[in-house]
């Protein structure tokens, strides 16, 4: 047959269409959450090391610019036994980073959970005096921050010291018993003298509760006035479809930016089940985990009207990360009700694209 004019161009358009098809098709699906949001903040993810080595490792790099090591990095994990320090978890961390230009945030010098047993105690387990303490806190932060001098740029340095009650300040844990509010400050400056070019966070949850949020703010102003160097205010928001509202978090960032220092959300989740702060026993309901598509549609909508807050508030969020990288294991599976499946993440239990996922990237 002989190809008129008309019929190769139209052969022609029909060809570089398909191509150019092709090639957006490919461009979407290279494009991560980090590419969407590269006008506005990093995105980042908490890992553990084994994550690393498994199909999630692909899409961490694809989608993320920022990494956080889930347990890795904690004093009880990194530092088992008085002189003897656990590297090789956060090392592999550090270098997968490295390795792939991602961001580091550092996850945390000093918290009353998941600390080793020898820290409080004596070798006749009683409890440590206040000097002893801090002068471990002290060796603590300075080897770890140390170690990790010029390739961790942020700190979670102080992890949840605010009381969650109402009418009281702060938290009455180990550290607090023994060295009143003072360790607070002393860990700052200590990882401060360990790499002065780290930015140092204050870390808290449950800060979309008015009372809470306040307590926050008046700790972070102290410090401030202290002269402490503390540089920043990690908001967890370990949150739910049903909450915060969207007027309830807007007001959580615009009181924590009157502080004047950058706000990371640090350990974003958006639970399928209302929210509960504490561990709890199973109930019946507790069996009713399918992911249904009306908790899908209402989980999707939560996640688009948080992350719409969140670019509205880009001139203070300096950060965003998710705890946890798809819905195939979270700390939630096992919190507050131990094996009730949770589906918090914005990548389902195969590792694809949520409802969710769509919805945060669509604006
Ligand atoms: C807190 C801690 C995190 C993590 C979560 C639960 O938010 O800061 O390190 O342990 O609890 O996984």
């Amino acid at each position: 047959m002989k190809l008129t004019y008309v019929k190769v161009s139209f052969l022609l358009l029909l060809v570089s269409l398909i191509s150019c098809s092709e090639k957006r098709d490919n461009a979407t699906a290279n494009k991560g959450l980090k590419d969407y949001y590269k006008d506005h903040f990093p995105i980042g993810v908490a890992v553990s090391p084994r994550a690393l080595n498994t199909d999630e490792a692909g899409l961490i790099v694809t989608e993320f610019n920022s990494i956080t090591a889930e347990n890795a990095m904690k004093m009880g994990p990194i530092h088992p036994k008085e002189n003897e320090y656990f590297w090789e978890h956060a090392d592999s961390i550090v270098a997968f980073a490295e390795r792939n230009k991602i961001k580091i945030r550092g996850h945390t010098l000093c918290w009353h959970n998941q600390t080793p047993a020898w820290l409080f105690m004596d070798a006749d387990s009683n409890q440590v005096t206040k000097e002893i303490l801090l002068a471990r806190l002290k060796d603590h932060i300075t080897t770890v921050v140390n170690r990790y001098r010029g390739k961790i740029y942020a700190w979670d340095v102080v992890n949840e010291v605010i009381s969650d009650k109402k009418d009281e300040f702060y938290r009455d844990s180990p550290w607090y018993k023994i060295c009143g509010p003072e360790f607070i400050a002393k860990a700052f400056e200590y990882a401060h003298a360990a790499d002065p070019e780290a930015l140092l966070f204050y870390n808290d949850y449950n800060e979309i509760n008015p009372v809470k949020r306040k307590k926050i703010i008046q700790l972070v102003e102290e410090l401030k006035a202290a002269g402490v160097p503390i540089h920043g205010v990690g908001l967890q928001a370990h949150w739910s479809m049903y909450e915060p509202t969207r007027a309830r978090l807007d007001s959580t960032l615009t009181e924590f930016a009157t502080l004047g220092l950058p706000l990371q959300i640090t350990e974003l989740d958006v639970s399928v089940y209302p929210k509960e702060h504490g561990r709890r026993e199973r109930k019946p309901e507790d069996d009713l985990t399918d992911f249904t598509q009306e908790k899908e549609a209402k989980q999707a909508q939560a996640y688009a009207t948080y992350f719409e807050v969140f670019r509205k508030h880009k001139a203070s969020i300096t950060s965003v990360t998710f705890w946890n990288i798809s819905d195939q294991h979270s700390w939630l599976d096992h919190f507050p009700v131990r094996n009730r499946k949770d589906y918090p993440l914005l990548f389902d239990t195969n590792l694809k694209r949520k409802n969710a996922y769509h919805k945060v990237v669509d604006f």
